[in-house]
């Protein structure tokens, strides 16, 4: 029997997801909802890797991913006047896409155009099964729509949406990213406090007009006070503005309620801390204000003991945020959208079943994936005077940087280690392209 599905979330892995159940059983009736008017677009650089890749080519995106690659050539840490102190160079990719693309075997892409072009192929695969099958495909997306209350019996979810209505669904998605409210409403107070693990790091990011001097180089600066700035620029017409502030007590719990407040109030709390920063701090918080494009977060990971709750699962950073600076964020959701799909395939649509195996292939994935440098809790960042521990500073930008990666590709070619994970298979899903994994 097809399942009818509600996906609450169209950012990075409900249009994945949505897509995916398509492919591998067109009758399911598959509903996504978005809190947002209209697709939402926004948000900085994105990392699609490992096994993002054999996904994204299953699903025939990888040349428009690649299309969409932003093109980076190198990295500066500079000091407070712009002085590049080190400098790592990337050799440029001879051909456009494909010479440094198959050398790290990484795409970096907006997440914009990452949504975008998921989003357009699950309305593509609409069409192509009206086109095939002499039917309208069972897809609708909603935006400006929210999930009010959950009511769950054996055999089913009642949704009550936020414009009054109530339907049922077989199978409830939450893929609505790091603060879940269908999360919360699915499990227990308890489990829900529980599961956030801060790195008491908050991040903004947003993007200002490229000016002459912004070259494409990344450029890295650590100013005091546990101020971290970075911006990318790349191919784009547009430079990406990073701000991070790491561990400071103080800010940390100021920061906390920052994010609830509204959009202008956050911002005058982030031109607060970075308007003496240094460097070019100044027209980085001048263009704050104007930019429509603001994304703030406390940094921090998922861990939950259940993927589940009865008929509700959950996806991507809501279940498991693995937080920016593994970059592993967006490449987990596809995996987990793969590994969904399959499983429900596998078991003939029984979702009890089918939510079990879910979690249980996601956990070596997941403990691969979520693993940080010196793990979660590791005060990365020390927070006394910059100049003395530099090194550290730096080490440790390298590392989350993948700088590493970029120092080997400029001393030569040395192949990506192997992942020793590999996907489970779904025969004759075609959901990835089993040729060339
Ligand atoms: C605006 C934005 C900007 C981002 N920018 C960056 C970035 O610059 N760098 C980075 O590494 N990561 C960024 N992220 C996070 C990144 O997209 C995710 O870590 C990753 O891609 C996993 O995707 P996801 O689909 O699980 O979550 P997300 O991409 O966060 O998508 C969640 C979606 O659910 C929607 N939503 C939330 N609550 C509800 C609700 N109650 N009902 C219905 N819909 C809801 C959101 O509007 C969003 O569209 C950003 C996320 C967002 C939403
Ligand atoms: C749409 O879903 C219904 C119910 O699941 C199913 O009967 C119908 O065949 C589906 N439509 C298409 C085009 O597959
Ligand atoms: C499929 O979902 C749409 C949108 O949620 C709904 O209007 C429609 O009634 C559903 N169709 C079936 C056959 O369940
Ligand atoms: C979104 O929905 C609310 C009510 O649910 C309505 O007042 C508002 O006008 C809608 N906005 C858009 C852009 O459709
Ligand atoms: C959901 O709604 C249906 C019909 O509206 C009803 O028969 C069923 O009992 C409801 N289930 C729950 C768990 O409330």
């Amino acid at each position: 029997m097809p399942l009818s599905i509600l996906i609450i979330g169209a950012g990075c892995a409900g249009p994945a997801l949505a897509l995916m159940l398509q492919k591998s059983d067109p009758r399911h009736n598959v509903t996504v909802i978005e809190r947002f008017p209209s697709l939402r677009t926004g948000g900085q650089q994105l990392d699609l890797k490992s096994q993002g890749i054999p996904i994204a080519r299953g699903m025939g995106l990888l040349d428009a991913l690649k299309a969409a690659c932003v093109h980076e050539t190198g990295m500066k840490l500079v000091d407070h006047n712009g002085k590049a102190l080190m400098q790592f160079g990337v050799k440029p990719a001879k051909e456009h896409g494909t010479h440094g693309l198959g050398l790290t075997n990484e795409y970096e892409i907006m997440r914009g155009d990452m949504v975008k072009v998921f989003y357009d192929a699950s309305i593509a695969e609409r069409q192509k099964i009206k086109e095939d099958r002499g039917q309208e495909g069972n897809l609708t997306y909603k935006f400006n729509t929210t999930a009010t209350h959950l009511d769950q019996s054996e055999d089913g979810v009642n949704v009550t949406f936020s414009d009054g209505q109530i339907q049922q669904f077989d199978l409830v998605v939450a893929a609505d990213g790091q603060n879940s409210r269908t999360r919360r409403m699915a499990f227990s107070n308890d489990v829900n406090a529980q599961c956030f693990k801060t790195l008491g790091v908050h991040a903004a990011y947003y993007d200002i007009p490229r000016v002459e001097s912004d070259d494409s180089d990344a450029h890295i600066y650590f100013a005091p006070g546990s101020r971290m700035v970075m911006t990318r620029t790349g191919d784009r017409p547009i430079t990406q503005v990073y701000l991070f502030i790491m561990k400071d007590k103080a800010r940390h719990e100021h920061f906390k309620s920052v994010h609830k407040l509204p959009l202008e109030k956050q911002k005058e709390a982030w031109i607060e801390v970075f308007h003496d920063a240094g460097w070019e701090c100044g027209r980085f918080v001048e263009g704050m204000k104007t930019t429509d494009d603001f994304y703030a977060h406390e940094v921090g990971q998922v861990h939950m003991p259940q993927l589940y709750s009865g008929r509700v699962v959950l996806l991507g950073d809501s279940g498991y945020c693995p937080s920016p600076f593994t970059g592993m964020g967006t490449t987990l959701s596809f995996i987990g959208s793969y590994i969904l799909t399959g499983e429900l395939a596998k078991h003939g649509n029984d979702v009890g079943s089918a939510l079990q195996a879910y979690h249980d292939q996601m956990q070596t994935p997941l403990e691969k994936y979520q693993r940080m440098a010196g793990g979660a809790e590791t005060n990365f960042y020390p927070s006394s005077q910059l100049g003395i521990t530099v090194t550290n500073h730096v080490l440790w930008v390298l590392s989350s940087l993948k700088i590493d990666k970029l120092m080997m590709w400029v001393g030569g070619w040395v192949p990506e280690s192997k992942d020793g994970w590999e996907l489970p298979m779904y025969t004759g899903l075609s959901l990835r392209d089993e040729s060339k994994v």
